[in-house]
């Protein structure tokens, strides 16, 4: 099979990558960090290092804030709504156009299979910004009616926020890079984005292009390092009017703690464990493989997985069949491998935690039906872990109750009874994020999806992807605050109310 991408760009990166560490982007230059240190970038599929970037930590930070403020108090607030669209989709054109470096960076970085880097994180990234770009001529305020006597003219403006702090996870380095700064350019704040640790490379390379695109110096400042150092530095800055933060519940509390000492506004996209409930009616033909691909694309690390499957017992054998054939014929290797559709988990303490979770199901009396092992051998000397489902799980279990973050899906079973007891099962988890229904009856379906705690219910296959029109978010432990759709821009702006005295 030919490769869906050129042999000489891979080899052009790869030496490009080993020739000299990923620097930092502030004030619109590429610096290494203050300390001179730098870090390894390891390729999931091998475990080997393949790069190295620079560890920012509080002195980086602190310069990139102090960039982030000049350019929020001069050169951004210059840039009139028009044109601050005209340089996102500028910003779109050139990641298409270096769409193929950027998804065999993600993929190298990552792990994830190359089409679903180029589609879902590169293409996906690009429509980010294009969809967001029509916001920046869109944010208004309103006229208000007083109801004091006399006569008055009064009316909101929605001002940018400030200087935002952006923390992103690993699990789609890029998409989510791009996905934190687009609504917040939008809106007109100036931004410090941190990557995740064991992602950094697309980011980087965003600068780049953020560079090329013309934006004004230190519109966007991109910082890589760790999330106790640099992360922990933007959280406790003063200089950081807001935080926007996608990864884990833990580190989710623990930004929200760091932040109030200027009293951060913070956003938080945190985990789940979102269940799929499959009704004996549905179109299993499509309901079998989605929830397969719900659990096993990107090897589970999706925040919206659906990790809890609950079938209804006339179909449940037939539902657990096809699931099963689909994760033992899933082609499972390195991302830049060939008809890859499964790729390694990033990193090593991913893989344990993983499989750790998956002896904790077995020591609590879950059956693995299918998978449950690393696989190891030649072209498997990194993080890789089959798709694994375990059957005869139940509430209060682990794997049940905690977000695992891999490709293991629980499989539990339902009885006729009414839509609230279907939805008490779904909803018995301390996360709220994503569920997903399957059924031709559609008041089931909608009666369901009103009882179901989570920011994001999908029927029927509904919006298999992100779409940036359309707001996420967690309800519960699952977070603070919704990104896209109009929630997700206005969510970087601050209400001002004017009142003028016509009397
Ligand atoms: P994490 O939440 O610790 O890391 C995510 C980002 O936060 C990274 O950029 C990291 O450097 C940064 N960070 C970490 N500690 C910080 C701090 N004290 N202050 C500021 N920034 C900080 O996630 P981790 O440890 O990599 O993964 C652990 C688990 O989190 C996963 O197994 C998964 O369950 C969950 N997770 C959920 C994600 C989601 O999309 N909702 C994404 C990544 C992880
Ligand atoms: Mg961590």
């Amino acid at each position: 099979m030919n490769a869906p991408f050129s042999a000489t760009t891979l080899d052009g990166i790869r030496a490009d990558l080993a020739a000299a560490p990923r620097l930092l982007f502030i004030d619109g230059k590429f610096v290494p960090a203050a300390s001179g240190e730098t870090f390894e970038v390891i390729d999931p599929a091998t475990g080997q290092v393949f790069a190295h970037a620079a560890a920012g930590d509080r002195a980086d930070i602190d310069l990139a804030v102090q960039a982030a403020r000049r350019a929020l108090d001069g050169p951004w607030s210059k840039v009139i709504p028009s044109q601050r669209a005209r340089l996102m989709i500028k910003l779109a054109d050139l990641i298409e156009q270096h769409g193929e470096e950027l998804a065999l960076l993600e993929s190298l970085d990552n792990g994830m299979p190359f089409m679903m880097a180029k589609f879902a994180a590169v293409l996906g990234a690009a429509e980010q910004l294009r969809y967001n770009a029509g916001w920046a001529t869109k944010l208004t305020g309103e006229t208000i009616d007083p109801s004091w006597p006399g006569e008055y003219h009064s009316f909101t403006l929605r001002e940018p926020v400030g200087v935002v702090g952006s923390i992103v996870p690993w699990n789609f380095p890029f998409v989510m890079a791009v996905a934190k700064i687009a609504p917040a350019l939008a809106a007109g704040c100036t931004i410090v984005l941190k990557p995740a640790e064991q992602t950094p490379l697309t980011a980087v390379k965003l600068g780049e292009l953020i560079a090329a695109a013309g934006f004004p110096d230190g519109t966007v400042n991109i910082v890589t390092g760790f999330g106790k150092t640099a992360g922990a530095a933007i959280v406790e800055h003063p200089g950081v009017d807001k935080v926007s933060f996608t990864g884990s519940t833990v580190t989710g509390r623990s930004i929200l703690r760091a932040a109030t000492g200027n009293l951060k506004r913070v956003t938080l996209e945190l985990g789940g464990k979102s269940p799929v409930v499959v009704f004996p009616d549905a179109d299993l033909a499509k309901a079998i493989p989605s929830a397969a691909m719900g659990i096993f694309g990107n090897a589970g690390q999706v925040c919206a997985a659906g990790s809890r499957l609950f079938v209804h017992e006339r179909v449940y054998d037939e539902v657990l069949e096809g699931v099963s054939r689909m994760a033992a014929g899933l082609k499972v290797g390195a991302g830049l491998a060939p008809g890859t559709q499964m790729g390694p988990l990033v990193s090593q303490t991913q893989l344990e935690r993983v499989l750790g979770y998956i002896d904790s199901g077995a020591g609590e009396g879950a059956t693995v039906g299918i998978g449950g092992a690393r696989i190891e051998g030649e072209g498997y000397g990194g993080y890789f872990v089959q798709p694994t489902v375990l059957t005869g799980t139940a509430a209060g279990m682990k794997v049940v109750e905690e977000e695992i973050f891999g490709p293991v899906l629980c499989a539990m079973k339902f009885g006729d009874g009414d839509i609230d007891a279907i939805a008490k099962s779904a909803n018995e988890s301390d996360y709220g994020l994503a569920a997903s229904i399957w059924t031709r009856d559609m008041s089931d379906g909608l009666r369901l999806a009103k009882r179901i705690k989570a920011g994001t219910v999908r029927i029927n296959g509904g919006g298999a992807g992100v779409d940036p029109a359309i707001p996420l978010g967690g309800f519960k432990q699952s977070g603070w605050g919704r990104e896209n759709g109009r929630a997700g821009v206005e969510a970087y702006t601050e209400i001002k109310a004017v009142t003028i005295g016509l009397n």
